[in-house]
């Protein structure tokens, strides 16, 4: 919601994705799986995946430095530095110090957001506040991951969905009003982590020979039930933002959701009754990127010419947690 006569806009925009690539085929060598289930359970045909020796911040530098140069700005002009990752180089420090140095920035404000693949979305309501305050001029906010580092390369049910990927934006403050982030909205419901979670390294079950031999420092999944809360927690996020605001779906010029699978969209679509042409879909090539998703599909739409200026896009997010969350914004890159 704008609360004065300025608006915090999308200044830059980009994404980088790892080189080496992960196709159906070559998975169905690794676990017992064919190209054909995963395409038409998932829709995903290949991921990107990290060499070795390249990291998640490695992968957010790089997406934020095109962020940085499409926005036309100078390292220097960056204040705020925001990382959502669920998989960060290290517990601590964040990968946004990481991240910073890498990137050359001063000794800026910078640190991770742990949001599951609704990630991105609360970085980018999160860095809108802050630089609704004045205090702060540029945001670089980031998701990045390199999710094939926690995933269970044994476990068929879901090895073949993640990949690794990174997308960023720069959020600055303009003075025109009613453009740009028009609302956010975001939720979490922690009652059942177990649907969704990667149990062993932290605090409860810190890294022992029992918890690498029980194969708890992997990703654990519930797919049936994440499915179904998928859809749910997109469908009330949409409808949130667009009473409060009094907007009509069909309003809506483009929707780019967290890119996990093609069945939740097309359920999303066929609930919403939204046409299929408003979607932008990219998990073919990419696979889940979690908190990097939203970001590399918008990148990627814009840099089609899909996104046009003033274009009303609407950003929908689900994840662990549970999270969830949305954003209506105008597109209004100066
Ligand atoms: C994971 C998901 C694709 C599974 O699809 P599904 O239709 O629910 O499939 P099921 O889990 O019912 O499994 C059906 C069968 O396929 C098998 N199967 C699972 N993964 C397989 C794979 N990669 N290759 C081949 N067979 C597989 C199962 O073992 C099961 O076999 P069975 O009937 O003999 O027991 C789906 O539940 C999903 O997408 N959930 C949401 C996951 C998600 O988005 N996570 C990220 C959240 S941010």
């Amino acid at each position: 919601m704008q609360i004065n006569n300025s608006s915090i806009v999308i200044k830059g925009i980009g994404s980088y994705m790892p080189k080496k690539i992960l196709t159906n085929k070559d998975l169905s060598g690794i676990v017992d799986t064919s190209d054909e289930w995963i395409r038409t359970r998932t829709g995903i045909q290949q991921r990107h995946i990290c060499e070795e020796g390249e990291y998640t911040s490695d992968l957010a530098a790089k997406a934020a430095k095109n962020a940085i140069e499409d926005a036309r700005l100078k390292p220097d002009d960056i204040d705020l530095l925001i990382v959502a990752t669920i998989t960060p180089d290290m517990p601590f420090p964040s990968t946004a110090c990481l991240v910073q140095t890498k990137l050359g920035l001063g000794q800026i404000a910078a640190f991770d957001v742990e949001a599951a693949c609704s990630g991105f979305l609360y970085a980018l309501d999160m860095a809108s506040a802050m630089l609704e305050t004045g205090r702060y001029k540029n945001a670089i906010i980031i998701g990045a991951e390199k999710l094939s580092s926690i995933i269970d390369w044994k476990d068929r049910t879901t090895c073949v969905l993640f990949g690794d990927g990174a997308g960023a934006a720069v959020l600055s403050r303009t003075k025109e009003s009613n453009t740009g982030i028009l609302d956010c909205c975001l939720h979490a419901d922690g009652a059942k982590p177990e649907l969704l979670r990667m149990p062993g390294g932290g605090s409860q079950i810190p890294a022992s020979a029992s918890s690498v031999e029980q194969r708890q420092h992997f990703l654990k999944m519930n797919g049936r039930e994440i499915f179904k809360f998928a859809v749910r927690g997109m469908e009330r996020a949409a409808q949130e933002v667009l009473d409060r605001q009094n907007v009509k779906i069909a309003d809506v010029d483009k929707i780019i959701p967290h890119q996990a699978n093609m069945r939740i969209i097309e359920t999303i679509q066929d609930r919403l009754e939204i046409p299929k042409s408003k979607f932008y879909n990219n998990l073919q090539y990419y696979g889940n990127t979690s908190a990097a998703s939203i970001p590399i599909a918008l990148d990627e739409a814009y840099r089609k010419g899909l996104v046009k200026h003033n274009d009303l896009l609407l950003l929908l997010a689900f994840g662990a947690g549970l999270t969830w969350g949305s954003t209506l914004l105008r597109w209004h890159k100066p």
